[in-house]
């Protein structure tokens, strides 16, 4: 191997990654005079959450009644009973708090007349259990809110001293031989030195890994690096095969446009000029939850009603809105509709299709952002030294599908949780641990093969390969049939990785091993959705499969663990965690409120 010039740093905690989630928790850790590095591949404001555009889920109740109960209701409900009920409560208990600190921060948001925080209704938020009218609990600094959130986040971190080592690649994380996470190794890209991070406490917020599909709104960043460090340390992933599609993306070019348009009065039509939703959600309508949306959306092309030349993709409505309320709460994507889409959206409907948004699954964790080593005996084992935030993450809050705008709420209340725990577990007067130099070495050592790697198919092509075939086998609708061809071809797909080629062989601004290196991160994702989803003989959430279309909570209410070594995965099990926090007595929820029933909007 090449020998690499080394520089050795050493921290309480190190983050790796500057979205909503990663910064929001190195802000909280260096609060409390933790001594933080945040690593990141792109520049902080750069980061995905900026794409976040709707808005922040919170029962503020500034728009007419919310309670966090309902709040909670809401989200076990559009889990579809999947996510844990005590990260559930967590979530929905915090969000206020949460909230208001990013107001105290500087959040710009929206205001309403009396100069409350603006909230819009979502798909799937409700008032009284699932009783009520839809409920506008959406805050939003009009339809740029991630991007607010992030610039915020990241001036109060550096007010705070956190050190940002920006445009730095985590190659691996550095594991003890007894399976502590001592912290990452990481290649800096402008001038190739690598860099061994020491920390006490590693925390991934490397966001979801969209980009193992061919259509995706997520950006080309979202590669699932810390899920893919996470698999090569020997580690699950859980729950890989809820995938969601938000029903949106723009035609074409797969461009987010927000559900805040559905939630300020925007609604589909097919090509008989009908409100479809109607028909599937009668009461809920163009605001059900994003599962469902996309599911209708898709069986109304499949039967012939899609609009276009090819009858393949739908309308987004927005032209009946008044041209104000556009400007004021939707100028993003009027804009993005001009750009990607050519239209006018004060005259013409948006051609949309559901797209690839948001991964239900990652590494799995307790609701304080500790991983876990689980399996079937162990099933809340945590792994010492290692926590995961945001979508990275699998807390587990959205189980198999996620209500709109509350991932924002996920990525805040759980960077500001990680931090509370790292307060308590990291000691900022004990030295670090000495490395385990043989994990670093065998860092180096895969960083090296691929930077080399001089087999026969171009990393473009590979990855074209993976996008392709998880686009065909693992969509918004599965067969068993589809999944079976799937897990074959994605594992081909998979063994490939060995004859890669890369033709660059330098160290400073090398996008070819770059993108390489996030490719091996794709690989394991990929292959972890689509086994755990042939393996799933249900239907749950975003997982919909036509041959298993009954959700199955004797058999199938529990989460997936895969664990991924090359092209092979193996597959375990943990139960569902059914208990709230508090007790009805004391405040908390009745269980029977949250009973799975059927799921109907
Ligand atoms: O539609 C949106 O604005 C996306 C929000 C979300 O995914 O939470």
């Amino acid at each position: 191997m090449t020998a690499y010039k080394i520089e050795e740093h050493s921290y309480d905690v190190v983050v790796v990654g500057a979205g909503g989630s990663g910064l929001r928790a190195t802000l909280g850790m260096a609060e409390q005079g933790l001594k933080t590095a945040c690593i990141t591949k792109v520049f902080p404001t750069r980061s995905h959450t900026v794409a976040a555009q709707g808005g922040i889920a919170a029962s503020l109740g500034n728009m007419g009644p919310d309670h966090w109960q309902w709040h909670m209701y809401d989200t076990v409900k559009g889990s579809d009973w999947l996510g844990d009920v005590d990260a559930m409560e967590y979530l929905a208990r915090e969000a206020t708090k949460a909230v208001y600190e990013l107001e105290h921060y500087g959040v710009p948001f929206s205001r309403t007349e009396e100069g409350k925080i603006y909230q819009r209704p979502f798909g799937g938020h409700t008032t009284e259990f699932g009783e009520g009218p839809p409920v506008q609990r959406t805050c939003a600094a009009a339809d740029r809110t991630g991007h607010a959130m992030l610039h915020t986040l990241y001036g109060r971190s550096l007010k705070e001293k956190a050190e940002f080592y920006i445009e730095y690649f985590a190659i691996d994380l550095i594991m003890s031989e007894d399976g502590q996470c001592q912290g990452v190794v990481a290649w800096k890209l402008d001038d190739g030195t690598i860099h061994v991070f020491n920390a006490k406490m590693t925390v991934l917020a490397t966001g979801g890994y969209g980009r193992a599909y061919f259509s995706a709104t997520s950006a080309h960043t979202c590669t699932g690096d810390g899920n893919g460090m996470v698999a090569r340390a020997g580690l699950p992933l859980q729950d890989m095969e809820f995938v969601q599609f938000h029903p949106t993306g723009i035609y074409g070019a797969g461009c987010l446009i927000t559900e805040g348009a559905r939630g300020e009065g925007g609604y589909l039509t097919n090509s008989e000029g009908e409100r479809f939703m109607e028909r599937y959600a009668p009461t809920y309508k163009d605001l059900a939850s994003r599962d469902v949306v996309s599911r209708c959306m898709t069986m109304e092309i499949r039967e012939g009603r899609g609009v276009g030349p090819n009858k393949d993709h739908i309308h987004l409505h927005l032209n009946h809105l008044p041209k104000e309320a556009l400007q004021l709460r939707l100028p993003g994507i009027s804009e993005s509709a001009k750009i990607f889409a050519g239209v006018d959206v004060t005259k013409e409907p948006i051609p949309v299709l559901p797209t690839v948004h948001y991964n239900m699954g990652g590494i799995p964790t307790n609701y304080w952002g500790e991983v876990l080593n689980a399996d079937a005996e162990h099933p809340d084992r945590v792994a010492p030294g290692l926590m995961a935030v945001g979508e990275a993450a699998c807390a587990s809050v959205h189980g198999a599908n996620r209500l709109g705008s509350n991932s924002l709420i996920d990525l805040v209340v759980f960077g500001r949780a990680a931090a509370i725990r790292a307060g308590q577990v990291v000691d900022p007067s004990a030295p670090n641990p000495a490395l385990n130099r043989a994990s670093v070495d065998a860092a180096l050592d895969r960083f090296d093969r691929l930077r080399n790697a001089a087999g026969a198919i171009p990393t473009a092509e590979l990855r074209l390969n993976m996008q392709k075939t998880m686009q065909d086998n693992a969509a918004v609708f599965r067969t068993s049939e589809v999944l079976e061809e799937g897990v074959v071809r994605m594992t081909e797909v998979a063994r490939q990785m060995a004859d890669v080629q890369v033709t660059d062989r330098s160290l400073i601004w090398n996008s070819d091993l770059m993108e390489t290196l996030e490719l091996d991160n794709l690989m394991p994702n990929a292959l972890a959705t689509i086994v755990s989803a042939e393996a799933r003989k249900e239907s749950r959430g975003a997982h919909a499969h036509e041959d298993f279309p009954e959700r199955d909570d004797v058999n199938w209410r529990k989460h997936t663990l895969a664990r991924v070594d090359g092209s092979t995965v193996w597959l375990d099990y943990r139960p569902v965690h059914t208990e709230p926090l508090t007790a009805a007595e004391a405040g908390g929820i009745d269980p029977a409120r949250i009973a799975p029933k059927a799921r109907v909007y």
